[in-house]
C-alpha cells in the first residue's frame, strides 16, 4: 500500500475533479462539498477517464456513454447494462496537501 500526492486542496477546488497517476494506475479524486474522495478513472465499460467527464454532488457522468459513477464508492449509479464497480481510495488531507492511499 502506497500514499501519493494528489496536489495541493486549493488545486482541487469544491465541485472539481483531477486525475493522478500512480503506477500505471490512473486514479480519480474529486472534492465534493469540501470532502475529498477517489476512485479508479477508467470507465470499466469502454475505458473513458472519468475525470475527463462531470461532477455533479457525489455523481461522475462518463465523457462517452453517460455513465454514472457515485465517487463516495466507486459504484456504478445508473447505465443501461451492469458494468463492474470501480475501487475506491482512502483520502488524507494533511496540512494544505491531499493524498491517496493506493
Ligand atoms: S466508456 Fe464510459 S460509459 Fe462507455
Amino acid at each position: 500500500m502506497g500514499k501519493i500526492l494528489a496536489g495541493k486542496t486549493s488545486d482541487i477546488p469544491q465541485g472539481k475533479m483531477v486525475k493522478v497517476e500512480s503506477e500505471g494506475k490512473a486514479i480519480l479524486v474529486a472534492n465534493v462539498d469540501g470532502n475529498y474522495f477517489a476512485m479508479d478513472d477508467i470507465c470499466t465499460h469502454k475505458g473513458a477517464n472519468l475525470s475527463g467527464g462531470t461532477l455533479e454532488d457525489s455523481t461522475v457522468t462518463c465523457p462517452w456513454h453517460g455513465s454514472t459513477w457515485d465517487c463516495k464508492t466507486g459504484k456504478l449509479v445508473t447505465f443501461a447494462t451492469q458494468l463492474r464497480d470501480l475501487a475506491s481510495y482512502k483520502v488524507l488531507v494533511e496540512s494544505d496537501s491531499v493524498f491517496v492511499e493506493t
